[in-house]
């Protein structure tokens, strides 16, 4: 038996304007999906239990893009989480990695990260139709990473970053949410509708990842924080936020957060993150929220699992 693991990310600044160009901050969870590989008279997954159809056939399709670019090695593939799944926590994204790696392990292969990519980015589009690359790119660098996809080409590209002291982050559950492939449609009608606007927001929005990427290279976790709070008002008027998310960041700083925000495609449900500056604190946020949730250090060395 082989077996692989994809961990799960949580974006710090740039969700959505990712996707027209602007620059994302996001890192590796301490949380993610194990995907084991049992040797089997034909390549085949077993389908988890409790998940909506949908789910369902994405996943089917997801797992045939893996195997038909591995060679459908004979293996049924079986599948582990402790990541929520359709919470912006890249749950998609963990699991293409983890498959994308156990069946072209299982090949034979010794996959490069720029092979495991590709396979993965197949997988995505059957999750998100078009995605910015920067859910998986992040699963595969397993820490804490810059990223900015060219409009128009199917690879961004990802800096590993190295912060000079470790993020600490709790990591609220708002509840469910849309799609997220409906929110960013919708935020792309009124985007054509309004262009100027709108790419006025987006640039902000990718000036604020910079600004956020120098004070994590710089230790300034107070200037993290700021930058993930206007961020996230500027997420709030590209019509990303409720009421319920908006109050659980509220709830994060009144609890000593030094910033929060949404992270994902937010819309009417989610999850939040929250900077704190030790772990100890991080938990009690957690425990005051009445949220579920958790927390992940991110040290810009390659994810551990706890
Ligand atoms: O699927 P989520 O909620 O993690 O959202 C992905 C982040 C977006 O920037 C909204 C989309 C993308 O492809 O980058």
């Amino acid at each position: 038996m082989t077996s692989a693991f994809g961990p799960g990310k949580v974006i710090l600044l740039g969700e959505h304007a990712v996707v027209y160009g602007a620059q994302a901050i996001a890192g590796a969870l301490e949380r993610g999906v194990t995907a084991e590989a049992v040797p089997a008279p034909r390549c085949r997954l077993q389908v988890p239990q409790g998940i909506s159809a949908l789910v369902r056939k994405q996943l089917r399709c997801a797992f045939d893009a893996a195997a038909e670019a591995t060679g459908r090695p004979p293996v049924e593939v079986r599948l582990t989480s402790d990541l929520p799944i359709s919470m912006g926590l890249g749950s998609s994204a963990a699991l293409s990695v983890a498959v994308s790696r156990v069946l072209a392990e299982a090949s034979g292969e010794r996959p490069s990260r720029r092979r495991l990519g590709d396979i993965a980015h197949a997988m995505e589009r059957c999750f998100h139709g078009t995605p910015s690359g920067l859910d998986h790119a992040c699963s595969l660098s397993a820490g804490l990473i810059s990223y900015r996809k060219a409009p128009g080409r199917e690879h961004g590209s990802a800096t590993l970053l190295s912060p000079s002291v470790p993020l600490e982050l709790a990591i609220l559950l708002v509840g469910a949410r849309r799609p997220a492939r409906t929110t960013i449609a919708e935020l792309r009608v009124r985007k054509e509708r309004w262009p100027e606007r709108y790419a006025r927001i987006f640039r902000e929005i990718g000036r604020i990842s910079a600004e956020g990427r120098e004070a994590i290279e710089e230790g300034m976790l107070e200037g993290l924080g700021d930058a993930m709070n206007v961020n996230h008002g500027l997420l709030s008027a590209l019509g990303l936020s409720s009421s319920a998310l908006d109050a659980a960041v509220h709830g994060l700083r009144q609890a000593g957060a030094l910033g929060a925000k949404l992270t994902g495609a937010g819309g009417d449900g989610g999850a939040v993150v929250g900077l704190f500056s030790s772990r100890k604190q991080a938990e009690r946020a957690v425990v005051r929220s009445g949220l579920p949730g958790f927390t992940s250090t991110l040290t810009g060395r390659e994810a551990a699992r706890r």
